[in-house]
Order: C-alpha cells, then structure tokens, then sequence
C-alpha cells in the first residue's frame, strides 16, 4: 500500500479533558487510503523519534488522531493548535481484517482499554457502511477517562475499575459475562480490540480457552514505523519453545521467531503471537 509523507495543517481540535484530545489535519491522500487499524508516523517537537498514532478517524480529506497524554511526546502534541502543521508519514501497517467477515450472523465486537479506544470510531464508521452494527465493549479505570464521544452510544457497554461507570470491574469479564448470558455460539463471534498489555493478555486466554476468533492491536516503542530500526518485536507463537539437548548435552536456544509490529502488524491473529 502507498504511504505518504506530508505536512497536515490542523484545522479541529476537540479536547475531551486535560489528558485527551483530537486533533484533525488536512491530509487528503492518506483519508483516501487508509483502513481502520493503520497508524501514523508524527513529529513530535521535544522528542526524537516519531511517535505512532493510530486513524481515529477520516472524515473527507481530513484526518484525526486521539492523544492520551503519557509522557512528553504526547503531551507535546496534545498542545498543538489550529493552524500549525503536523509532520506526518502514513498510513501505516496492517488493518482489522472487517472485509473479510462474511455470513449471516456473524457478531463484531470491538473491545478497547483506555487509550485503545483510538483505532474503533473509524473502523465502526466502515463496519456500519458494510450493514453490520458490532458491539462495543469499552474499559477505563474510572468515569472521568472514558472516551466516548464518537462512538454509537446504544451499541456500547462500559466497564470501570471503581465502578463509576458502567460494570464495576474489567472490561474483558464484561464481555465474558455478555456472550454467556446471550448464550451466543463462540463460531460466530469475531473480536477486535485494542488497549493495555495486561487486558490484551487477559483477552487472549479468554479467547483462545473459547476458540474465538480474535484480532489484537498491540502496542510497541515505534522509532521509524517503517521495517528498519527492529525496535518494535512482537514474538510468534509458532516459533516453538523447543529446547533440545545437543550432543554435548547443552540445551539450544529456543527457537523463537519475532514479527515487526509495525509492517505486519499492529493487528495480530490472538493466537499468532506472545503477549
Ligand atoms: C501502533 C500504535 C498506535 C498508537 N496509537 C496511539 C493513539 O492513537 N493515541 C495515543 O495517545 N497513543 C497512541 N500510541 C502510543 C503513543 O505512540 C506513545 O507511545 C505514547 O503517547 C507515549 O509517548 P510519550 O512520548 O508521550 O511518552 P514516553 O516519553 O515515550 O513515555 C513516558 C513513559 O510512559 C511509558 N509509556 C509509553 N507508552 C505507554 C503506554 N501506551 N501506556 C503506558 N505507559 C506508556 C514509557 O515506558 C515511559 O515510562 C500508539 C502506539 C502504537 C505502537
Ligand atoms: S518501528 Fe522500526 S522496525 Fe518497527
């Protein structure tokens, strides 16, 4: 897929709260191509290397990013203003494979953690374009961090550490709890989802204990987006974990195989990989 390098004049900014805004910036070729799951490359002032941002969503020839301020990096582009351009690569990575989902009955669920919330307003705006409504099963640590705000609110369920919002606990027992009382067959479910490393492992038993089919953005240090730096390793479940005895009766190494989150991925089969 094509990708592009280019100066986005910021023309809306949207502040949820003192930790969390949109940012939308011209950038007609990368609305045109990009896929719901595809991140972006940003400059960041103050800090070295880019940092990765995934396509909240693209709305004619301007595109939008989600900031969760973390760090500096972040926190330096959840200052930008109106006006000023943003240096941006994209679209980058892979996508939630939503094309391929095919037949009646099939059930999308969509289930995000904190920030993870980013990649989902675009891929519900094109999975909703397709006819389909998914689920959505959204977790935050308390009311006040919820991002909700361009997402169907009747297909939502919410889930909250301290209980202020929603179901009181985490957001992967929130849609466990959902498919047993719907008695829905596993066969037909297919989850996307995105968010911290502790819910995607947590996700990932439940699904792989269910034989649910399930994709997972996962999150990497990303210096250059792009295949070369090999910053941002995922490990492959298929590398095995055999340690054979050699003839001098030392153990090998175990054969391990790594996959570049950032050109095949972000998005991961749930059973293909090692959280
Ligand atoms: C594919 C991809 C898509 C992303 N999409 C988005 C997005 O849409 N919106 C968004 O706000 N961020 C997103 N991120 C995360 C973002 O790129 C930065 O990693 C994050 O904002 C931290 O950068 P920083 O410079 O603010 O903090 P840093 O200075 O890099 O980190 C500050 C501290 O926070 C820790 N830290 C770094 N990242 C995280 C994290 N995610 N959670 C908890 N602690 C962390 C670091 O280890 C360090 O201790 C994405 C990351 C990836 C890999
Ligand atoms: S971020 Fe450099 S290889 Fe993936």
């Amino acid at each position: 897929m094509q990708r592009f390098h280019l100066l986005g004049t910021i023309v809306r900014r949207q502040e949820f709260n003192e930790h969390a805004a949109v940012l939308g910036f011209l950038a007609p070729e990368i609305a045109a191509s990009a896929r719901p799951g595809q991140f972006l490359e940003i400059k960041v002032a103050g800090v070295l290397w880019r940092r990765p941002m995934s396509i909240y969503r693209c709305e004619g020839d301007v595109v939008e990013i989600l900031v969760v301020v973390i760090g500096a990096g972040s926190r330096s582009l959840f200052q930008s203003k109106i006006g000023e351009k943003l240096d941006v690569i994209g679209p980058l990575g892979n996508q939630f494979p939503i094309d391929k989902v095919t037949g009646v009955g099939k059930l999308e669920v969509i289930i995000a953690g904190g920030s993870g919330i980013a990649p989902f307003p675009f891929l519900v705006e094109r999975v909703q374009r397709q006819g389909r409504t998914p689920r959505i099963f959204v977790g935050a640590r308390t009311k006040s961090q919820l991002l909700l705000d361009h997402l169907p609110a009747e297909q939502v369920h919410i889930a909250t550490d301290d209980g202020s919002e929603g179901y009181k606990g985490s957001v992967v027992d929130l849609f466990t709890n959902f498919i047993d009382a719907h008695s829905i067959d596993v066969r037909d479910i297919v989850v996307y989802a995105c968010g911290p490393g502790g819910m995607l492992r947590s996700l990932q038993e439940v699904v792989r204990a269910r034989r649910i089919q399930a994709w997972l953005s996962v999150e990497r240090e990303m210096a250059c987006g792009l295949g070369i730096c090999q910053g941002c390793v995922v490990r492959l479940a298929d590398g095995g974990q055999r340690e054979l005895q050699n003839s001098s009766g030392k153990m090998d190494a175990p054969d391990v195989r790594y996959a570049l989150a950032c050109t095949e991925g972000p998005v991961f089969d749930a059973n293909s990989i090692i959280l």
